[in-house]
């Protein structure tokens, strides 16, 4: 068998179609990866030759950096909900008012109500272009790296007369076989198990690495176009269906064509959920649509959702289970949250054997105690909850709060007029540590880039670390010592922290975790008094002073500062270097440096990150290297290397008085 390239691409492609597509096989196992590793060798040899509907490029991308935004040329709505027959009814009765017509003489569509998340593929010329989430309707992410891998989106749409534009909308989810085995996997592995199909779709469509998601089996089902330059015309929903399952796609199973009316909906419904344990993948509900698209276009939308369909929605599942105990878990701000242990139970696809009870004043509400008969629910999508008692148990025990933390022994309290209550243990709590620590070490906090999660979480549970002014302690043989990790990581690491430590008051305030204070608190605190050592004397009434700052939040900052083991934090973070320009010394015209690159090099009489602090606020970048890019440098007493390379490449160069007298003037 001697196969052109092309060849081979299109038959890989086409079993690929076959077989993820129309769940027929063509070929073994073997002899499908026989074929695919012909097609990498090839490659490999011919770099040239690769095109970009290979079934190669879906795999191998190199993991993103950040997710892009992506503008929605048409908005991408949300389905308004009706939990009943009548709704249902009503919702096209008003259609068909509205249309002047009979709800009789409407054509509708019913579709399965997929269980994951609205995606966006554009097509240009019949090639995949990009892939795109919802987000928050008109803007999206990027996430073309992870859409590229579902084998059930065609890379190359299958015709030979592609439309200009194409924007097929639909849904990424997991079937329930997958994520059987993805939670049996990650369960051996010790690593994290997702709550249900539709968060293992999302978590893993909105992460950084391809490789990943390549990995896990998530299919792709199309239900509308977005964006459409072609040359053929669409009277009706079923037909643009229908011809994308012609390109290549996935048909949603179950769909159904009928005339309105209440028994066709009752029908339709009771069809519907009797077919809803054998799908292979989760559904949620029924999505009804007018099939006119004139008729959609008339009637149009109505706020964030059409008025030509709606997603009936299946009842929350229940079972009735018995409460053996509360557990109380410690969060990352202290708040001590009551969960119910179960005696596990099956409720709607999954087993369930904790559930959250929130709060003391839902515990009471529920009047519940330990040996209870509860009812459990679960939405779909929802953790599980406690609905109510269904019979209260023989020998029933009281729920109590208890009076120090489980974690870390410290005393706790009652927050003043809320239903929560905190352990005091502040940033010595080990139960508040690795999530302050990530929290601290976070984007929107001193965004210490290389110090993500799941390395906090390592350093943490190795007692490298236990509190976030360790971080500023760390060596490179505590990173470089561990699994998976080199030195050139470990220096990554630490590089990453040294550039974190020019922040602001505000973000480092934010970044402490102080219970009730978030980014807009730190910010009206900071601006309000100015500089760290004016906030730690603060009293409660100084406190209160402060736009937006009420007596809980108040309180909580004085008892942050008053504790000492806080105290010797901050002290130590600020030791290893931390600073940030004082908030009146903030330009208030426009940043005269924005856009711009600068760097710093040699020995300056100011200090370095004085410096760089001083360019930020005036909107600059710096950087530690030059390029072409570079504005300008500034070179201090015995600059070497980059005022060497500054002036091959003809970039400004000044020195520190210039650079002085530029900025105050
Ligand atoms: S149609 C303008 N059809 O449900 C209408 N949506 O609650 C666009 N969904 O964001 C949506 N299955 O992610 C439609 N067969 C289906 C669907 C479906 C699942 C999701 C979709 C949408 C959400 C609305």
């Amino acid at each position: 068998m001697n196969l052109s390239y092309e060849q081979l691409v299109e038959r890989i492609n086409c079993w690929n179609h076959a077989y993820y597509v129309l769940d027929n096989p063509l070929v073994s196992d073997a002899e499908y990866d026989h074929a695919f590793r012909a097609l990498l060798a090839l490659e490999t040899e011919n770099p040239d030759l690769v095109s970009p509907e290979s079934p190669s490029q879906r795999i191998g991308a190199a993991p993103i950096a950040e997710f892009k935004k992506v503008e929605h040329g048409v908005k991408m709505l949300s389905l308004a909900n009706a939990f009943s027959l009548e709704e249902t009814t009503d919702f096209f009765e008003k259609a068909a008012r509205e249309l002047d017509v009979d709800l009789a003489s409407l054509a509708l569509f019913s579709e399965p109500k997929l269980d994951g998340l609205a995606i966006t593929i554009h097509y240009h010329h019949g090639l995949f272009s990009y892939a795109a989430t919802r987000g928050d309707g008109a803007v999206g992410e990027d996430v073309t790296h992870n859409i590229k891998t579902i084998k059930s989106v065609p890379l190359k749409l299958n015709t030979d007369t592609p439309p200009e534009k194409l924007e097929v909308r639909g849904e990424v989810f997991m079937p329930k076989a997958a994520f059987a085995r993805l939670n049996q996997l990650a369960k051996q592995q010790n690593s994290k198990v997702f709550v249900n199909p539709r968060n293992a779709a999302a978590g893993t469509v909105r992460q950084m690495n391809p490789q990943i998601a390549a990995k896990r089996d998530l299919q792709f089902i199309p239900y509308s176009v977005g964006e459409y330059q072609g040359e053929r015309e669409f009277t009706r929903h079923s037909e643009m269906i229908d011809y994308l399952i012609s390109l290549g796609f996935r048909r949603n199973p179950h769909c159904y064509a009928f005339l309105g009316s209440f028994e066709a909906f009752a029908e339709n419904y009771q069809r519907m959920e009797s077919l809803r344990d054998s799908l292979p993948m989760e559904i949620d509900g029924i999505v009804y649509k007018i099939d006119d698209l004139a008729t959609q276009a008339a009637l149009g939308f109505i706020a964030r959702s059409p008025k030509w369909a709606v997603a009936r929605k299946f009842p929350a599942q229940q079972a009735i289970t018995q409460l053996l105990g509360v557990d109380f878990q410690v969060g990352r701000t202290g708040v001590l949250t009551p969960v119910a242990r179960l005696e596990p139970v099956f409720v709607a696809g999954v087993t369930v054997s904790n559930a959250t009870l929130h709060n003391m004043d839902e515990i009471n509400r529920l009047g519940l105690c330990i040996g209870d008969s509860v009812d459990i629910q679960r939405a779909g999508d929802v953790i599980p909850k406690v609905a109510k008692v269904a019979e209260q148990g023989e020998d029933r025990q009281p729920i109590v709060m208890p009076t120090r933390c489980p974690v870390c022994d410290s005393p706790v309290i009652r927050i003043e007029g809320q239903a929560a209550f905190r352990c005091t243990g502040g940033l010595i709590c080990a139960a508040q540590g690795a999530e302050r620590i990530e929290h601290y070490a976070s984007r929107n906090c001193m965004n210490i880039v290389n110090l993500g999660t799941k390395l906090i979480e390592l350093l943490y549970s190795k007692g490298i670390i236990h509190t976030i002014a360790d971080i500023y302690k760390l060596k490179l043989d505590d990173i470089a010592s561990l699994d998976g990790l080199g030195e050139k990581s470990a220096q990554n690491v630490l590089d990453s922290i040294e550039a974190s430590k020019a922040t602001k008051l505000r973000t480092f305030l934010a970044a402490l975790g102080i219970p009730e204070v978030g980014e807009g608190g730190s910010k009206n605190v900071a601006q309000y008094f100015k500089n760290l050592p004016a906030i730690q004397a603060a009293s409660f009434e100084d406190l209160m002073q402060v736009p937006d700052v009420g007596p809980v939040t108040a309180k909580s900052i004085v008892d942050f500062f008053q504790d000492a083991r806080n105290q010797a934090i901050v002290a130590d973070i600020i030791n290893a270097g931390v600073n940030w320009v004082d908030e009146q010394h903030e330009p208030t015209q426009a940043q005269s440096l924005a856009g711009q690159t600068w760097v710093l090099t040699g020995t300056m009489s100011m200090p370095r990150h004085e410096a760089k602090a001083l360019l930020e606020s005036l909107g600059a970048k710096v950087s530690g290297s030059v390029s072409k890019k570079t504005d300008c440098v500034v070179a201090g007493a015995e600059a070497g290397s980059k005022l060497a390379k500054a002036e091959e490449l003809g970039v400004r160069v000044i020195d520190e008085a210039t650079f002085l007298a530029e900025l105050n003037g």
